[in-house]
């Protein structure tokens, strides 16, 4: 026997930002991979759509409206998840914004407002999560959606391309902190996949037409093309991979552009 699983049966799964675009995409596709959900983002009435759906397919899915920008509301959400007895075994930090400002016309409401909801959101997710695997010592699955903007100077904005190095960073120092517990950190670096976030970028042919250039596959990603990474990293199948990040860019980050 050396195949390794995929499946995700009796774990559960965290994630941030579940209501859509790739968020919503992941947690479907755990729930196909037999997870269980706790479903978090500001938007009551997307959640509980993912919810009806995932509960349709027979997987539980607690929906809990958190601004992950506010200690105090993932204080609250770490609370409920107690309340309700559900041990923790996958974090998805995926919840994340942009406002496209050339350097020199940031503004310091902009810079916290991404910095907050990119960067910050996600090590408190991670500590709070991180704690509770620690406790009951199964160990666990923390995996961060970074982007190719983490790596590669892109036209994205410089304070959305430094949370998104930042979380590449965090990924490693919490994968060296915390391989003792047996939880493993890893990060999806995507390039362009089509969600209400970049629906308007992605609709001026221009722009897509500089993307695909640069692209060696040719073509914008699929979201189901990041629920097979993002499945390996929550599974058993990935079990000695920590502290890396796995870029899903049909080949964009080869030549280092
Ligand atoms: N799409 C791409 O091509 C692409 C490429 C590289 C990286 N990424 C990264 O992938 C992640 C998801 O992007 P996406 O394209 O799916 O974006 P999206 O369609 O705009 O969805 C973002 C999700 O994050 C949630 N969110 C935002 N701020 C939040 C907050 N303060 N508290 C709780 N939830 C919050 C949103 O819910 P509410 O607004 O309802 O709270 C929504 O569910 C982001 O981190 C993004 O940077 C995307």
């Amino acid at each position: 026997m050396y195949l390794p699983s995929f499946n995700l049966s009796n774990k559960t799964a965290v994630i941030t930002g579940a209501g859509r675009g790739i968020g919503r995409a992941l947690a479907i596709g755990f729930a196909e991979a037999g997870a269980n959900l706790v479903l978090l983002s500001r938007t009551e009435k997307e959640l509980n759509e993912v919810e009806t759906i995932i509960s349709d397919m027979g997987r539980t899915a607690l929906p809990i409206v958190t601004d992950v920008t506010k200690p105090s509301d993932i204080s609250e959400a770490i609370e409920k998840i107690k309340q309700e007895n559900i041990k923790i075994d996958i974090l998805v930090n995926n919840a994340g914004m942009n406002i496209r400002t050339e350097a020199l016309n940031v503004t310091e409401d902009e810079w916290d407002k991404i910095m907050n909801t990119n960067i910050k959101s996600a090590f408190f997710m991670s500590r709070e999560i991180g704690a509770l695997m620690k406790e009951h010592g199964e160990g666990g699955r923390i995996i961060n959606i970074s982007s190719v903007a983490g790596k590669i100077a892109l036209r994205t904005g410089v304070a959305y391309g430094a949370t998104k190095a930042a979380m590449i960073q965090m990924t490693k120092i919490l994968a060296f902190e915390w391989g003792k517990y047996h939880i493993n950190v890893n990060s999806i670096g995507p390039w362009y996949f089509e969600t209400p976030l970049t629906k308007e970028l992605l609709s001026n042919e221009e722009y897509v037409k500089d993307i695909l250039a640069v692209t060696p596959l040719k073509r914008i990603g699929q979201l189901p093309e990041l629920v097979g990474p993002a499945v390996f990293l929550a599974s058993d199948a990935s079990s000695y991979i920590s502290g890396q990040t796995l870029f899903v860019d049909g080949g964009m980050t080869i030549n280092g552009f």
